[in-house]
């Protein structure tokens, strides 16, 4: 465990603090600090700028659509992705304009694109061809459009969070003239395609796979000025950086990272005269490390195994306000808060299980203090990214309440912990079949 404070990026609350945020709002929770999202959005922007001037930040939310956090996250210049129209809708119910909305998505709906068109979103990236029709009979040709491309590169990082590679159901293939064609197919119904997206992975701890995704992205662009005439002005190289879940994982600094994506990108377009606007939307390290969730500890218990025993730390939440470890096997840095101060034994290795009728399993192998106990506090780091906005009702437990600690040293509730009448809210039993 890092001891210097220094090498600390992640937001850690302290003992004291998630001892009384925990009995004031209960658990589990979220917890969101105002000051270290902001610097978040600040470096990334200063680190992107300063390696290519002519660039521009957008912020991927679906790491994270909650009001507070969009409104944060506009307010210091960060252009907001959205991938859906409800996410399109929370920005816009956050103040964000329209305009400075970028609208993803794989499978929008034509109701979707009339909504974005509608509304006056910024960008439109288009997906697949049945889109690029749509966008047509929709009057798109009043917004940019730009087209997701698959570049075929295989990041290294989890299958599930892999986007960039050729078999993929993201974007048009570039090896096979798909994306030529839907270029083309674009310029004849004269829509406004002002350049090239691709997005090839998430918690990417180096730049290489970006990087390499960028650059095949650049040379499609360069091939088509040169065979169409075609003049690029955009080229958004996605989002994925990674950041630090575990104490052993060290993702570049941002700064080198930006520097090394912008000078493999605009080499290859040297000696050209296409000078497009770099853009990159990154969610979760904007929003990721500036988050913890606290839970209470439920009961523990120790069983015996063909090995020897385990111990089961269980909690009061789970896969239903962090899905992450069930889904791909997120890994997370745990830290034990003792209800009373007590101090801890000598830890050994438990594994941390949820609520839910499934092994939920969260943390495994995590090192605990032998006495752990129940209402102890459990504080995950680095879960302000991908929780609340992947959070569902499984076994019908409410989802979680999000405390934004302001710069000022308030704390305000920035999302309730839902109720039972919202829990009930959408359903209705037919009169004939009432109890
Ligand atoms: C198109 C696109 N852009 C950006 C992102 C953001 O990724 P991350 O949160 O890892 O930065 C994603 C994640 O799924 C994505 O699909």
């Amino acid at each position: 465990m890092p001891t210097d404070a220094a090498v600390e990026s992640r937001f850690v609350l302290t003992d004291e603090q998630a001892r009384s945020l925990a009995a004031k709002f209960g658990t589990p929770l979220y917890v969101l600090d105002e000051a270290h999202l902001r610097e978040r959005v600040r470096r990334y922007r200063r680190a992107f700028t300063s390696a290519h001037a002519n660039s521009e930040l957008t912020y991927a939310s679906k790491a994270n659509s909650t009001l507070a956090v969009l409104a944060i996250v506009a307010s210091e210049g960060c252009l907001i992705d959205v991938a859906s129209e409800g996410e399109l809708r929370a920005a816009l119910k956050a103040g964000v304009p329209a305009a400075k909305c970028h609208m993803h998505g794989n499978a929008k709906s034509s109701a979707e694109i009339e909504f974005a068109v509608e509304s006056g979103v910024g960008q439109i990236i288009v997906d697949n061809s049945p889109e690029i029709e749509a966008i047509a009979g929709a009057s798109g040709q009043r917004l940019d459009l730009l087209l997701r491309l698959a570049p075929g590169v295989d990041p290294k990082t989890h299958a599930k969070i892999s986007t960039g590679q050729a078999d993929t159901k993201f974007g048009f293939n570039i090896a096979d003239g798909s994306a030529e064609k839907a270029l083309l197919r674009c310029l004849e119904l004269g829509l406004p395609v002002v350049g090239f997206h691709c997005h090839v992975g998430s918690q990417l701890l180096d730049p290489e796979a970006q990087v390499s995704g960028g650059q095949i992205v650049a040379e499609f662009a360069k091939a088509m000025k040169r065979q169409h005439g075609f003049e690029a002005k955009v080229l958004n190289l996605g989002g994925g950086m990674g950041i630090r879940y575990r104490d052993e994982d060290q993702p570049m600094p941002v700064e080198e990272y930006c520097q090394a994506l912008a000078a493999g990108v605009t080499d290859v377009l040297a000696g050209t005269s296409l000078d497009p606007l770099l853009v990159q939307e990154p969610g979760r390290w904007i929003v990721g490390e500036s988050g913890v969730t606290l839970y209470a500890v439920s009961c523990v218990k120790t069983v015996p195994t063909p090995e020897g025993e385990r111990t089961y730390v269980v909690v009061d939440g789970g896969m239903s306000d962090n899905p992450r470890p069930a889904m791909y096997g997120g890994e997370y840095t745990v830290r034990w808060i003792a209800s009373d101060g007590r101090a801890g034994q000598p830890p050994k290795n438990v594994r941390v299980s949820g609520k839910h009728c499934e092994a939920d399993t969260l943390f495994d192998d995590v090192p605990m203090p032998a006495n752990v106990a129940r209402d102890d506090v459990l504080q995950v780091l680095c879960t302000g990214a991908y929780g609340s906005s992947m959070a569902s009702n499984y076994n019908r437990y409410p989802r979680p309440a999000t405390v934004l600690l302001r710069e000022d040293g308030t704390q305000s509730v920035v999302q309730q912990r839902e109720s039972w009448d919202e829990m009930f809210a959408r359903e209705t039993v037919p009169e004939d079949v009432q109890c």
